[in-house]
């Protein structure tokens, strides 16, 4: 944390420093939630079923509601982050991962929990829709990468903290604290929420241009910059298309929409969220077979996460959005490659379990250093504003659409076709991607959203809409 701060700090005006800081890592909070929420049922699985006797098709129920719930949240905050606001958005979603927690750790039928699970995702599916889009909407253009690539960093923390209270909580076999405990962060976000200031751009999109300047005031380094701001924000929001309309009357929209999707179903075919719903499972196939070894295994892989982001957040606003994606893909379609020839030849002796270790973890290198955090960063910033909301839910719906075929294939993939198959389709799969970045990602590095906006708008090849 401390070099992402002073890092990011040496990059902004000294007045604005902490403020803009904090506001942007209360919204990173909604990020935390979602990690947490996700990597916290792989742990407490096993005790569900036992304490209700679940078959495995009610387990994959009460995993895969989540995503369903997820998805459902996602396609309706559009609609209602336009209306009420990114802020109210962002509370109710703290609301529901309070009560859908509580429910979870009070949960004495299978119903319940699963009522509660799926609260639980249409809180994800709201909060991964609006904070990155909150943050892309509050912070600073020379910052703007980082700042949504705190919110992939706050969602790995997420996960590494569940994967490590469920190996702590897992001795007593307390699956009610594993799944109840996520609801004190649930408590600090709905209270950090209530202290945000709404978006300056939503608002000046609702006509409030008044409080859209105070709050750029509060948040920019001087008021010309503010005033500037505001002024590029009004540019844009003449054009008073909106949503659906825009999307079957222009082109140039579709085209954002279909890169959005395009983007996040990129991020889930690399591979990466296999890994984290199936980790101890990929290292019983590695030749770790005790529960202890394939539980810290995964811990290892939760930090890694944690730790590569922040290579993403160094770089992002550094290097350009495109030259990390490029080595991100290029270093997971080596290493699936890698991991595929070695099941195929077989894991026979300690040291090829723990090379085949570090490839995996070089793997999450790859991801988490690339993919995870900058299609977030992306897909926050490549929608006009006057179909920002209908865009990105879109895109949001994408990745959890995605998540779902991804969660739900991995293990039948591996019963049909193998181990060593399965890893090289997930290799050729970044060599897909890497080939889509080439043709149509666009570099964003440095530019306004209102300069993206202006590009796509008048026809520019996708690849070309960050040129300034
Ligand atoms: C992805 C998740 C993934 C996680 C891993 C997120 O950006 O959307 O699917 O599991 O990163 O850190």
């Amino acid at each position: 944390m401390n070099t992402l701060n002073s890092s990011l700090i040496d990059r902004l005006p000294q007045k604005t420093n902490q403020k803009t800081l904090l506001i942007c890592f209360l919204a990173a909070l909604a990020g935390l939630l979602f990690g947490l929420d996700m990597g916290v049922i792989a742990g407490a699985l096993p005790f569900l079923a036992q304490e209700f006797s679940l078959t495995s098709h009610q387990q994959e129920i009460v995993v895969s509601v989540m995503m369903l719930g997820a998805t459902v949240g996602a396609i309706c905050t559009g609609p209602m982050s336009t209306r009420f606001g990114r802020k109210k958005s962002l509370l109710l979603s703290a609301i529901l991962f309070v009560a859908g927690s509580i429910g979870c750790a009070f949960a004495y039928s299978l119903e319940i929990l699963v009522i509660s699970r799926w609260l639980l995702g249409i809180a994800v599916g709201v909060a991964s829709f609006t904070a990155p889009l909150y943050l892309s909407e509050i912070a600073p253009e020379r910052i703007r990468g980082s700042m949504i690539s705190l919110y992939q960093l706050m969602i790995t923390i997420g996960i590494l903290a569940a994967f490590l209270s469920d190996t702590a909580f897992s001795a007593s076999g307390n699956w009610r604290w594993m799944l109840g405990i996520i609801t004190f962060p649930a408590l600090i976000l709905f209270f950090g929420v209530l202290t945000l200031p709404e978006s300056p751009r939503w608002l000046a999109m609702k006509g409030h241009t008044v409080n859209a300047e105070k709050v750029l005031i509060l948040l920019r380094s001087n008021d010309a910059e503010a005033k500037r701001e505001l002024n590029e924000i009004r540019e844009s929001i003449k054009e008073k298309q909106k949503g659906w309309q825009l999307f079957r009357g222009n082109h140039n929209f579709r085209r954002s929409v279909y890169l959005g999707v395009l983007l996040q179903f990129m991020q889930q075919f690399t591979g990466m969220t296999v890994i984290m719903y199936y980790a101890p499972k990929i290292f019983e196939i590695a030749g770790f077979a005790t529960t202890s070894e394939q539980m810290w295994g995964t811990v290892i892989a939760g930090l890694t996460n944690v730790l590569a982001t922040f290579i993403a957040i160094g770089l992002v606003d550094r290097w350009g959005r495109k030259p990390i994606l490029k080595l991100g893909f290029c270093v997971m379609a080596i290493c699936m490659g890698i991991l595929s020839y070695m099941f195929y030849t077989g894991i026979t002796t300690p040291a090829e379990q723990y090379f085949s270790v570090s490839i995996l973890l070089v793997f999450i290198t790859g991801f988490a250093m690339s993919a995870g955090p900058l299609i977030w960063v992306l897909c926050s910033e490549i929608q006009p504003l006057s179909g920002r909301d209908f865009g990105i839910t879109c895109s949001t719906s994408a990745n959890w659409i995605a998540n779902m075929i991804i969660g739900a294939t991995f293990l039948t993939l591996i019963d049909s076709i193998g181990s060593a198959n399965t890893f090289a389709l997930y290799g050729l799969l970044n060599i897909g991607c890497l080939i889509l970045t080439l043709l149509f990602i666009p570099e964003t590095k440095n530019i306004s959203l209102e300069r993206i906006e202006h590009n796509l708008m008048k026809g520019q090849p996708l690849r070309l809409i960050g040129h300034s």
